[in-house]
């Protein structure tokens, strides 16, 4: 049986949607047709903006976060002074939770020990037969800025 920590389920009212896209969408909303034309993958890709002072887990380099975004596990880890990674917390061999190793820099998965990169998601040790999903992640202006995938 794999080990999981509880995920806190962020407010809804600390979520900023962030996505250029939403202009352009409302924009070509005025052609009305044209959205329900595009592709899937661009009318729903979003990408959200988390105030970092609220997330206390973070202030440090080394403190790492799971929550539960727009009903997505996500794990937060502050990798450095100036950056936010975030990822799939569940390892791809059996399914445990990941969790950052600050002395290493590496995510760790308990249950068979495979270890990733935490910035590519790359295996660099343990059975675990694919790389973690890392999305793409910025720190700007107190905020930490999420390309969440596609669902
Ligand atoms: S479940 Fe993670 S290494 Fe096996």
């Amino acid at each position: 049986m794999c080990e999981k920590s509880e995920s806190e389920e962020l407010s809804e009212s600390l979520i900023e949607d962030a996505s250029p896209r939403r202009g352009f969408l409302k924009f070509l909303g005025l052609f009305s047709g044209i959205v329900a034309m595009l592709p899937a993958s661009i009318a729903q890709a979003k990408k959200i903006a988390l105030p970092l002072a609220k997330i206390k887990a973070l202030a440090e380099v080394g403190g790492q976060k799971l929550l539960k975004v727009k009903g997505k596990e996500i794990l937060f880890v502050r990798d450095s002074e100036t950056s936010v990674a975030s990822l799939n917390p569940i390892c791809t061999h059996k399914k445990c939770q990941v969790a950052f190793k600050p002395e290493t820099g590496l995510l760790f998965c308990k249950c068979h020990k495979s270890a990733y990169d935490i910035k590519k998601g790359t295996v660099l040790d343990g059975p675990a037969p694919r790389p973690l999903e890392i999305y793409p992640t910025t720190l700007k202006n107190g905020k930490i800025i999420v390309d969440l995938p596609n669902t």
